[in-house]
């Protein structure tokens, strides 16, 4: 039925524990969906799963109808799905927009460095980092980065850095992006604004988001599915509503705070 993303009994284990165990869902082409649980129920080894940073014990992870489960991080790139990390992995000696071109390296076929010393217009080096600098522009202009775009990324605020790694992903033209905490430590108005730049890029970029987000709120008022997990297993997959009203889950909040 649903053929754009689905896991299928993904487990993954370190050692004796069992970080993701038997766990099925399905992601609808053009949706936002998000993942809840609390500290080590096993969100971020999910999404090392699906980014190809870890290989899974067992299980199937489907992609507009192909397996990805196993392939390397570079290869599920290709495939149209980009991420940003829990703990930001950006260059900070490097300004937003060089980490922005970065993000456009599986669409390069000559060398980038190569391309940014390039004198000679006409070449095709040139001509193809032209193309790839409009297209971080453009991203650029999205995030309301521009007074960022020449600045040395560690010298940006917290909540810009979680920026230029959203644009950085984005870079990546995806199909779908997967968000590990975007929200984090960022303040109510930052968290404000980037409610609405996920929705900007579902809606017009069209592109699908797998989001794991601590702020409910957030959760609640973004998301067209939830799913909670606990110990590496599902507790609940529904709608915000119906997820938040799970006994489960109400549980696990409380116990966690
Ligand atoms: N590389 C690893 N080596 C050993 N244990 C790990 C590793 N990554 C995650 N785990 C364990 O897997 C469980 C789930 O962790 P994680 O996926 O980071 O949870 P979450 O993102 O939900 O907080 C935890 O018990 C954690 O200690
Ligand atoms: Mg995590």
């Amino acid at each position: 039925m649903n053929d754009f993303f689905t896991v299928t009994g993904l487990t993954r284990t370190f050692g004796g524990v069992v970080a993701i165990d038997a766990l099925d869902f399905a992601q609808k082409k053009g949706s936002i969906f998000s993942i809840i649980g609390p500290n080590g129920a096993g969100k971020t080894t999910l999404f090392n799963c699906i980014s190809g940073i870890y290989r899974p014990d067992s299980g199937e992870i489907c992609f507009q109808g192909r397996r990805i489960d196993g392939l390397k991080p570079d290869a599920i790139a290709r495939h149209g799905i980009a991420r940003t990390f829990q703990n930001l992995e950006l260059f900070f000696r490097m300004t937003t927009m060089e980490n922005l071109m970065l993000g456009r390296h599986i669409h390069m076929r000559t060398n980038i460095w190569h391309g940014l010393t390039m004198f000679h217009k006409n070449s095709t080096a040139a001509r193809e980092e032209a193309e790839h600098r409009e297209k971080v522009e453009h991203i650029i202009d999205l995030l309301d980065l521009q007074s960022a775009r020449d600045v040395p990324v560690g010298a940006l605020p917290y909540g810009r850095q979680k920026l230029v790694e959203l644009g950085r992903a984005l870079a990546l033209e995806p199909s779908l992006l997967l968000l590990d905490e975007p929200s984090a430590g960022m303040t109510s108005d930052e968290r404000q604004d980037l409610f609405f730049w996920i929705k900007d890029i579902q809606q017009e970029l069209g592109v699908s988001i797998l989001m794991i987000e601590h702020n409910m709120q957030m959760v609640m008022d973004i998301s067209d599915r939830v799913l909670a997990i606990d110990f590496g297993k599902k507790l609940v997959e529904g709608t915000p509503e119906e997820v938040a009203a799970h006994p489960e889950v109400i549980k696990a909040y409380l116990g966690e705070d």
